[in-house]
């Protein structure tokens, strides 16, 4: 059973993805800590209904980055963690902190990757016209978005989409997406092949 810690800044939908997916029976783990960035986060009260460690490791702003992620690299050591998991987490991850846990750390993303990193993504889809969105389960690397692809879910785009449809729409698949990929992760039954994750069984 893989141990899980999982980092958030807001919502916690993938969160409550996770939280599901593990009682259902459907991915073999353990989620064992909880770290949001923001102290209102919602994703805050589901781990702690769920009866989920969950700790809130405040910003305190790009000069102490440095200190923060090393905070972070701690309490995830201590945790014992096989892998950790970005839902919704707003910060890019330090060098060192992706260092410490080569090929442990994964990202859920709302675009079909590379296309539309960064903010907004479903918005910038929009903006740009692609006819089919969706989303992208990645391994983390130093860069933004980047890092080698585990899982991709695609959905078409209407003509009358709003950016808060879309990204209603990506969502439900990010949900799907998210516990298949940590499952195909724990197995350790893949390998990277150029920028793809390759499935062994
Ligand atoms: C998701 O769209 C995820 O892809 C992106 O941030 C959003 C987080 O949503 N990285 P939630 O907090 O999991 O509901």
């Amino acid at each position: 059973m893989g141990r899980l810690a999982v980092l958030i800044s807001g919502r916690g939908s993938n969160l409550q993805a996770l939280i599901d997916a593990i009682d259902a029976g459907k991915l073999d783990a353990e989620i064992v800590l909880v770290i949001s960035d923001r102290a209102g986060a919602l994703g805050l009260s589901r781990a702690q209904k769920a009866g989920i460690p969950a700790q809130v490791l405040l910003w305190e702003g790009e000069e102490r980055r440095t200190q923060y992620f090393e905070r972070m690299t701690e309490l995830l050591q201590k945790a014992q963690v096989d892998l950790v998991i970005l839902a919704g987490f707003m910060r890019l991850l330090s060098a060192n902190l992706v260092r410490a846990f080569p090929q442990g750390i994964i990202n859920i993303h709302p675009s079909l990757l590379p296309a539309f990193p960064g903010l907004r993504s479903q918005r910038q889809a929009l903006e740009y016209g692609v006819k089919v969105a969706g989303c992208t389960v990645h391994f983390v690397d130093e860069g933004l978005d980047s890092g080698p692809i585990i899982v991709q879910k695609a959905v078409p785009v209407y003509d009358g989409d709003t950016e808060e449809i879309l990204s209603e729409r990506i969502l439900v698949k990010e949900h799907e997406a998210l516990p298949e990929a940590i499952s195909l992760v724990l197995s350790k039954q893949w390998q990277i092949r150029g920028r793809r994750v390759i499935c062994e069984y």
